[in-house]
C-alpha cells in the first residue's frame, strides 16, 4: 500500500451505509457527556476505556457497547454524537451517510424516543448546512428483544416518519432469525420505509438468515451478508434483485478472526454490489476510508477496484437517480483530476 493509494482512498467520494451512531462514541466524547450529565464512569482515562475493548465475537462486543450508551441523556448529547461522526466522515470523503440508530437501547433506560430523534435529526440538518454532507437515519430494531417490542417501537416512530428513511435489524443474531420480525417489516414496508437487516458474519445460521432476508422479508439491502459467498444460488438471487451488501472489513477482524478480504474480493469479482463501511468505528478504530485502505492492503486491491467500491456505495444507497448520477460524476471527476 503506497501512501498515494491511501490518500486516494481518503479523497475518493463515497457513501457510508453501515455505521451505528452509538458505535461512533469516542472515549473523549464519552467523558465529556458523562461530566455534563453528572455520571460517574469506572474508567478515568481514554487508555482505560480502550482497555475494555476486548472482543472475540459479536456477543462480547455488544456487552461493552450497550452499557457505554448511558452517557447519552439529552437531545444535545445525541446531536453531538452524530455531528462529531459526520464531521469525521466528511473529512474521510463521505458525501452521503445512511446511519443506524437503536432507539430501544435508549427508550429501554428511560430516554424518550423524541429526545433521541430530535438530537440526531438536528445533527443531520446542521451537517447538511455546515459541511454539505447529506445524511439519513435508519431505525434498527434490537433482534434479541421481542417482535412485539419492535412493533411498538415502529408505532412510536410513525409520527417522525419524515426523519427516518428505513428500518433495520441489529444486535445478537443467534436464535433471532429475520422471520421472527416478518410482521414488523411488512408493516414498516406498508408505512413507506425501506428495509435492510444485519446478517452478521459466521453466525450459526448465516445462510438461512440471508435466504429469509432475501426471499421472505424481501429486503432492499443486507448489512454484512458476506457468508452469501458460500451459496451460489443466493449470490445469483442477490445479483438479480440488485441487492447491495454493506460490508465492514475492520469490524469483521474484531468479531471473527479475519477481515474476510478473500470473501469480499470474490463477491466483488462476481459482480455483487459490495460496499465498504465502518460499522462501529469508535470501537474498531477505523472510519470509512480506513476500511477502504485496510481492505485494499489485505485483498491486494488497486485503484480501479477502490473506484468500483465507491461507485457501489452510491448505487446501493437510497438515493434518487439524479443524485446517484451526480455522485457518480463526482467520482469520475475525482479520478480524472488525479495527477
Ligand atoms: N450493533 C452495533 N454493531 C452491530 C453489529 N456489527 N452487528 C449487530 N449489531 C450491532
Ligand atoms: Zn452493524
Amino acid at each position: 500500500m503506497t501512501t498515494d493509494l491511501a490518500a486516494f482512498a481518503r479523497g475518493l467520494p463515497k457513501a457510508e451505509l453501515h455505521v451505528h451512531l452509538e458505535g461512533t462514541l469516542e472515549p473523549e466524547l464519552k467523558f465529556q457527556l458523562a461530566a455534563r450529565n453528572g455520571i460517574a464512569l469506572p474508567e478515568k482515562t481514554v487508555a482505560e476505556v480502550k482497555q475494555t475493548y476486548k472482543f472475540h465475537d459479536l456477543t462480547s462486543f455488544l456487552q461493552v457497547y450497550y452499557p457505554a450508551m448511558r452517557v447519552l441523556q439529552q437531545a444535545q448529547d445525541f446531536h453531538d454524537l452524530a455531528f462529531d461522526y459526520l464531521t469525521r466522515a466528511h473529512a474521510d470523503g463521505v458525501r452521503h451517510a445512511e446511519m443506524f440508530f437503536d432507539p430501544q437501547a435508549h427508550t429501554g433506560r428511560g430516554v424518550a424516543f423524541d429526545t433521541v430523534i430530535t438530537g440526531y435529526h438536528s445533527a443531520v440538518v446542521r451537517a447538511r448546512r455546515e459541511l454539505g454532507i447529506s445524511a439519513e437515519l435508519i431505525l434498527c430494531f434490537l433482534r434479541d428483544h421481542s417482535a412485539e417490542y419492535a412493533m411498538a417501537t415502529l408505532m412510536e416512530a410513525l409520527p417522525y416518519r419524515d426523519r427516518i428513511i428505513g428500518v433495520g435489524l441489529d444486535s445478537d443474531e443467534r436464535g433471532n432469525p429475520p422471520r421472527k420480525f416478518a410482521d414488523v417489516f411488512a408493516r414498516a414496508r406498508g408505512e413507506g420505509f425501506l428495509l435492510t437487516m444485519h446478517c452478521d458474519i459466521d453466525q450459526p445460521d448465516s445462510i438461512e438468515h440471508i435466504r429469509q432476508a432475501l426471499e421472505e422479508i424481501e429486503v432492499d439491502r443486507i448489512d454484512h451478508g458476506t457468508n452469501i459467498v458460500e451459496d451460489d444460488r443466493l449470490v445469483e438471487l442477490a445479483k438479480s434483485k440488485g441487492i447491495g451488501l454493506t460490508c465492514c472489513p475492520v469490524s469483521n477482524s474484531f468479531v471473527t478472526e479475519q477481515m474476510k478480504s478473500a470473501e469480499l474480493s470474490a463477491l466483488l469479482d462476481r459482480g455483487l454490489t459490495v460496499t465498504v463501511n465502518s460499522d462501529d468505528p469508535a470501537y474498531f478504530g477505523a472510519y470509512a476510508a480506513d476500511n477502504y485502505v485496510a481492505l485494499a492492503r489485505h485483498a491486494g486491491l488497486g485503484i480501479e477496484q477502490l473506484v468500483t467500491l465507491a461507485e457501489n456505495s452510491f448505487r446501493a444507497a437510497w438515493l434518487s437517480k439524479a443524485r446517484l448520477d451526480g455522485f457518480l460524476a463526482e467520482i469520475h471527476d475525482y479520478v480524472a483530476a488525479r495527477p
